[in-house]
This record gives structure tokens, C-alpha cells and sequence, in this order.
């Protein structure tokens, strides 16, 4: 948007990254600068990689079986696969909101005081302001404030959204993943969910999936256009264009950019 590529700092980056799920090569040559406090959109047809290149940021990869990563993915510079990298920071330091609101069947307050607890804070006093910060960052507060204690599933699907964000917001990460975080609301949910990612690229760092081009074109300030070339039988995937949303949407170089960001296939 108003900033230039040379005023921004990478946050993450991918080099030359593939990813294997057993003998299926789902990524390969995987290569992003993600820059901080930004918007990147990952686009491109199902199947096309985005959640798997999503979930190797803070390594949930991990917990698929059979699947295996070569290449670099960097964290301020570091390697996230460093064998005395802390995971568990990693991913306090990632946070992810996924396409389904997922609430803990548990309170409002209990939902996203969850990590912070993980984390060893136990003070009522902290906790009730971390409760409180987390919940009005995640465009919530004025909502459910009087209503701390109902249980987190017993609210509508945009708000428990909102309250996963909440929850994700809690133990204060840098950058924060989504997947298809609206593709379950209703319009208006989307709509102050959008709002909300307005807001938060002011302190965050975002990389978001999503299948909305209008979306995408809304809220991102970097697009990633994932594509997995058919003559290859399946799987290698890969980045064939990334650069500014404007540039991508209204000026794509690739063919297959233009066609997908039109609509003409998906
Ligand atoms: N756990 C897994 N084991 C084996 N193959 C997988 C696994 N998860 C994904 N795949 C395969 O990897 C490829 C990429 O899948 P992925 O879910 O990352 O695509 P996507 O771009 O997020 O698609 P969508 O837009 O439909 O969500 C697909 O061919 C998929 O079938
Ligand atoms: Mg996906």
C-alpha cells in the first residue's frame, strides 16, 4: 500500500522449499519473502498447496505423519527447523485461526485465557487483562463482555471466529496465519472480519488463505499465486507469481494468474 518493498523487513521467508507427503511431492521450489506487518494472500485452485505451505510456517506439518520438508523456512532470519528451535515458542510465536471456527467446549474467558495458561501465567489479575486486551483486539469485547462465563460454541459462527482470533491474539504472536478464516460466516461476520484484519496488520504480520479473489483484493497488500502445473500428473506445486496485490490482480505477468484472478478457472 503506502509502503515501498525497500522500507520492509522480512519476517519469514521460503527457499527452495519442497514438501513431501510420503511419496507425493505436494510443494516444490517453494520461494516467499513474507514482510512484517503486512497482508499476504495465498491464492490458487484447491488442491494447489496453500494450507500445506500455510501449516509448514509454524511447523503443524510435523504432526502429519509421512510428511517431509527440505529447503529453508526462516523466522527472522532463523531456521524453524533448527533441532534447538522450541516448537512450542514457534508457535506462540505463529499463531493460526483456521476455516472452521473451533472454540474449546469451554467459557468465553477459559477459551482464550487457554494459551496464556499453557504458558505458565496463572495471576487471575493478568489473565482477566489479557482476556479483556486479546478479546477487544479481536473486535469482540463489546459483545460478549457481560457474557464472559457462556461457553465459547454457544454463540453464532462469526462470533466464535472472533473469539478463536481472540484466542490466537492471547499469547501475543507476530504473525499470525489464517486459513479461509470467513469461508463459514455469513457476509456480515466476513465483513467485520475483514475490518478486524484491517486493524490488526497495523501490529501483525498475516498470511491468509483464501478462494475470494474480492477478498484477497480487499485485504492483502502481497499475493501469493499458487499452481500446480497439470503436466507434471499431480502435486509439484508451486509459486508461479508473487509481487503486490494491485500488481497481481489488475497487471499479472503469468497467463495462468490472469486466468485464475478472473475467474476462468478455480
Ligand atoms: N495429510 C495429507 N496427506 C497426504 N496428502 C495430502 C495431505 N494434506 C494435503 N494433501 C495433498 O496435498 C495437496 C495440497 O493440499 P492442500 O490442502 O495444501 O491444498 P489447498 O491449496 O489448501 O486446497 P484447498 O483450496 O482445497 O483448501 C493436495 O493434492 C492434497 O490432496
Ligand atoms: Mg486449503
Amino acid at each position: 500500500m503506502e509502503n515501498t518493498k525497500q522500507d520492509l523487513n522480512i519476517k519469514m521467508q521460503a527457499r527452495n522449499m519442497d514438501l513431501s507427503y510420503g511419496s507425493f511431492k505436494a510443494l516444490e521450489d517453494i520461494n516467499i519473502d513474507i514482510y512484517e506487518k503486512q497482508v499476504t494472500a495465498l491464492i490458487g485452485p484447491s488442491g494447489s498447496g496453500k494450507s500445506t505451505f500455510l501449516k509448514s510456517l509454524n511447523r503443524m506439518n510435523d504432526l502429519v505423519e509421512g510428511c517431509k520438508i527440505t529447503g529453508d523456512i526462516t523466522l527472522e532470519g532463523k531456521d524453524i527447523f533448527n533441532r534447538d528451535l522450541d516448537v512450542n515458542q514457534l508457535r506462540k510465536n505463529v499463531g493460526m485461526v483456521f476455516q472452521h471456527p473451533n472454540p474449546f467446549p469451554m467459557s468465553i474467558y477459559d477459551n482464550v485465557a487457554y494459551g496464556p495458561r499453557t504458558h505458565g501465567i496463572k495471576d487471575k489479575e493478568k489473565l482477566d487483562q489479557l482476556v479483556e486486551e486479546s478479546l477487544k483486539g479481536a473486535a469482540i469485547w463489546d459483545e460478549v463482555k457481560d457474557d464472559l462465563g457462556k461457553n465459547g460454541l454457544a454463540v453464532s459462527g462469526g462470533q466464535q471466529q472472533r473469539i478463536c482470533i481472540a484466542r490466537a491474539l492471547a499469547v501475543k504472536p507476530d504473525v499470525l496465519l489464517m486459513d479461509e478464516p470467513t469461508s463459514a460466516l455469513d457476509p456480515i461476520s466476513t465483513l467485520k472480519v475483514e475490518e478486524l484484519i484491517q486493524e490488526l496488520r497495523k501490529d501483525y504480520t498475516i498470511v491468509i488463505v483464501t478462494h475470494n479473489m474480492q477478498q484477497a483484493a480487499r485485504v492483502s497488500d502481497y499475493t501469493a499465486f499458487f499452481y500446480a502445473d497439470p503436466e507434471k500428473g499431480g502435486g509439484h506445486s508451486t509459486i508461479i507469481e508473487f509481487g503486490e496485490t494491485e500488481q497481481i490482480f489488475n497487471n499479472p505477468n503469468n497467463e495462468q494468474t490472469a486466468d485464475y484472478v478472473a475467474g476462468r478457472f478455480g
